[in-house]
């Protein structure tokens, strides 16, 4: 069982400034779907992501794993909380759940719409149930 991770109501709100106005940088000439994700770190760091298409559509990637990447990619391990922001309040696609596991599966996951109100402040270990974590490579 991991203990959640919740960010101060000031974090949580700088998060979900930066998740939208990363929005503006999403690239989704293909879906008009952008996504736009603030990925806070245990070293304090926050790491934007956006959706990212492409013409073969199959090699697109979402913004949380835009953001989770970037952030592993710099050294990070533990990731504390991430917002999200789409149209409607969209929850993180499945994939994009496996992999923010992985470095945290206590984290906090704040959901929010594109004028920033946000609809949901949820754990990802209630997004991803019984997941199948690194412990379990033994
Ligand atoms: N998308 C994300 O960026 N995050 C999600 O968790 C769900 C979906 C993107 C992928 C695609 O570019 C667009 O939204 C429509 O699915």
């Amino acid at each position: 069982m991991t203990a959640a991770v919740v960010p101060t109501a000031d974090q949580q709100a700088e998060l979900v400034q930066r998740a939208v106005a990363a929005m503006d940088w999403a690239y989704a000439p293909y879906s008009k779907f952008p996504v736009g994700a603030a990925l806070l770190c245990a070293s304090g760091r926050i790491y934007d992501g956006v959706n990212v298409e492409n013409a073969a559509y199959s090699p697109g990637v979402c913004a949380e794993r835009t953001a989770a990447f970037k952030a592993v990619s710099e050294g990070e391990r533990e990731f504390v909380a991430v917002a999200v922001a789409t149209r409607g309040a969209g929850a993180p696609c499945g994939v994009c759940r496996q992999v923010l596991a992985e470095f945290g599966y206590g984290m906090t996951v704040i959901l929010a719409d594109a004028d920033s109100s946000v609809r949901l402040v949820t754990t990802l270990a209630a997004l991803l149930p019984e997941a199948f974590l690194p412990q379990h490579l033994v």
